[in-house]
């Protein structure tokens, strides 16, 4: 263990609960254990890079991701923020903010959920800086915390510190392990409005549950706040709660963008993954006072389908 590490456990470790330990993926994660369950929290963009239920994986990493590199790890739940997607004035800048490749600092661990129930917890923050500046101009933390019960809770809280408004996009854009994209449906939009990135941002109307049959990468717009994947593959059904937010995006690369992004681990890749992204993205942006706060939550439950 190197000097950092055993100082971190010194602080953060609580026995049967929470570790430390240097990922063989390059950095720092902390690893939840909740009786059968677990999950790995990466220091590095505060990202789940995986969670198994009852020792299966729920979450789809990309076989070759790196911690330490300038890239995004692919997979997992990586936090897009203060924006999402391209930069609303500016698309020299990075895609999705720049919080995936920060380090973040840990803030607590705790062993109790919110509502004093047994799980296992760890509080990440980012605090931007000058490092930041020349990206985005504004004072704010971050805050994501990581609650490991018989599901998986997230909260992700933007506070405000610098004297002038800011506009927040950001999501939570979890990549769902499936067993085969022909056989998953995405229930609880339908009839919700969506902008389908696919056909520049053309405004549409979702008929029925969700099935992937090409390229699909849209922003739903409204009462997102129940949704569920159901995977026939994997017989399992996974229940996606969410707060703060009204928005959702729903992804998978399809063949041609699986071959042009070249990190997803083979041609057929984007068959064993599906992202389902709690958002605040499209029309869903959030102006934050000085000094103000929002807070976006969402809650994972695993069961058979
Ligand atoms: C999704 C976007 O959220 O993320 C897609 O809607 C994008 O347009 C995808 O391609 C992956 O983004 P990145 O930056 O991780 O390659």
């Amino acid at each position: 263990m190197t000097s950092d590490m055993t100082d971190l456990a010194r602080r953060f470790a609580l026995a049967g609960k929470v570790t430390l330990e240097a990922s063989p993926l390059g950095g720092t994660v902390v690893r939840l254990t909740h009786g059968p369950h677990s999950a790995l929290v990466a220091l590095q963009g505060a990202q789940v890079l995986e969670w198994r239920h009852h020792g299966h994986d729920v979450l789809w990493l990309a076989p070759a991701a790196r911690l330490g590199t300038a890239k995004a790890v692919r997979g997992g739940i990586p936090v897009c923020w203060p924006w999402f997607g391209p930069n609303a004035g500016d698309p020299a800048k990075p895609q999705h903010g720049f919080v995936r490749t920060r380090d973040w600092t840990i803030e607590a661990t705790g062993g109790t959920s919110a509502d004093g129930r047994p799980a296992a917890s760890v509080t990440l923050g980012y605090r931007t800086g000058a490092q930041d500046a020349a990206l985005w101009p504004h004072e704010a933390t971050v805050r994501l915390s990581v609650v490991l019960d018989d599901g998986l809770s997230l909260v992700l809280e933007t506070t405000a510190g610098g004297a002038a408004p800011f506009d927040l996009t950001e999501a939570l854009h979890t990549y769902f392990r499936i067993g085969d994209v022909s056989r998953v449906r995405v229930e609880g939009l339908e009839g919700r409005e969506y902008l389908d990135k696919v056909v520049g941002y053309a405004r549409r109307r979702q008929a029925g549950a969700i099935t992937i049959g090409e390229e699909v990468d849209r922003i739903y717009v409204g009462d997102t706040s129940d949704v569920t994947l159901v995977d026939e593959g994997l017989r399992r059904r996974i229940a996606i709660r969410s707060t703060g937010s009204r928005s959702a995006v729903v992804w998978n690369p399809w063949v041609h963008r699986t071959a042009q992004m070249g990190d997803m681990g083979g041609p057929d890749a984007y068959r064993q993954m599906l992202c389902i992204e709690t958002a605040n993205a499209g029309d869903d942006v959030i102006r934050i006072a000085p000094g103000g706060r929002h807070v976006m939550t969402v809650r994972y439950d695993v069961a058979p389908a």
